[in-house]
């Protein structure tokens, strides 16, 4: 588990609380929409880092939380946009027809744009409630991952039909920008949020980034090791896309070591921060957690 169950809970209970009323004259369908995906499940992996984060600094929970669950909705957000049929085309996600299977693609885009403008409306409050630097930081960290230099950055190469002339390098590249940004964003938006030192920062942007890239090289892994059941989205589409990936290019013996090896760095930046004088414990379990997940 990456959390407690309290956790989880208090986290779901949050995402639903910020969402609006669904109100006809107020679209409505697209909150349905945007309610459908984001109270889905997921294993809701970005704000328990961030919160945990946070929390290795002594910040409380209600102060992290709107960071947190602005994270979840843009991460919501990316899944519903990625699976319309203009990107990966994909029916099934979190265990349900995927957002535009169940209200049509108009719907799941304006829902992926509702969640992606609710997030920066959550985090605008919060610091209009709160003024300080430390929360705008946190909101800037999570606007630049989210953005071109991010995920959007990483989607945009993830769907270039021609291949790069570097692909090993652009795999990375792209790897690091569509899922590392927003993993990274979750634990240096926590660590802002905390006022870390710039030597803390620093082995935590090692732990995270290499976080970032190896939970996307066990997305390329799970793709072909697991079921859509498990998964709650369609396995094998990866090769039938003729995507760019750890396992399509490398292979899967090449891409576990891949993971292995890029999980350790992880776990250096880890190591770090305890040396630092930070308890790292709680980063510690999400670590083995991800370490041994299958789905
Ligand atoms: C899936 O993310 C897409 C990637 C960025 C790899 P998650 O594996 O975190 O999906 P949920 O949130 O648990 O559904
Ligand atoms: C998705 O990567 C990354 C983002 C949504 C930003 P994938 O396309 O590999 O994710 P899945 O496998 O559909 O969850
Ligand atoms: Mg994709
Ligand atoms: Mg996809
Ligand atoms: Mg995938």
């Amino acid at each position: 588990m990456t959390a407690d169950h309290l956790l989880l809970e208090r986290i779901e209970s949050a995402l639903s609380g910020l969402l609006p009323a669904i109100s006809k004259m107020e679209g409505g369908r697209a909150v349905e929409a945007a309610a459908y995906s984001l109270t889905a499940g997921g294993k809701r992996i970005r704000p328990t880092l961030l919160l945990r984060t946070a929390a290795m600094f002594d910040i409380e929970e209600t102060v992290a939380m709107p960071f947190a669950a602005a994270l979840e909705m843009i991460h919501t957000y990316s899944l519903i946009h990625d699976d319309l049929p203009a990107m990966d085309d994909d029916d099934t996600r979190r265990g349900r027809p995927s957002n535009h299977k169940a209200f049509g693609e108009a719907n799941a885009i304006l829902a992926g744009d509702g969640l992606l403008n609710l997030a920066y409306e959550t985090m605008l409050a919060a610091i209009r409630d709160n003024p300080d630097e430390k929360r705008i930081e946190a909101a800037s960290i999570i606007g630049r991952a989210a953005g071109f230099h991010g995920m959007i950055g990483g989607q945009c190469l993830d769907l270039e039909e021609e291949r790069p002339h570097d692909p090993e390098q652009a795999l990375r590249l792209i790897q690091q920008k569509k899922t590392g940004a927003l993993i990274s964003a979750a634990v240096l938006a926590g660590a802002a949020l905390g006022g870390a030192s710039d030597d803390v920062r620093e082995a935590l942007l090692l732990f995270s980034d290499n976080l970032g890239l190896a939970f996307q090289i066990k997305d390329d892994l799970l793709d072909v090791q697991s079921t859509s059941k498990k998964l709650g989205k369609t396995v094998g589409k990866d090769q039938r896309d003729d995507k760019l990936t750890f396992v399509t290019w490398y292979g899967e013996a090449k891409a576990e070591r891949f993971f292995s090896e890029t999980m350790q760095r992880a776990k250096e930046g880890l190591e770090r921060a305890a040396k630092a004088g930070l308890d790292v414990t709680d980063l510690a379990s999400i670590w083995h957690y991800l370490e041994q997940r299958d789905y």
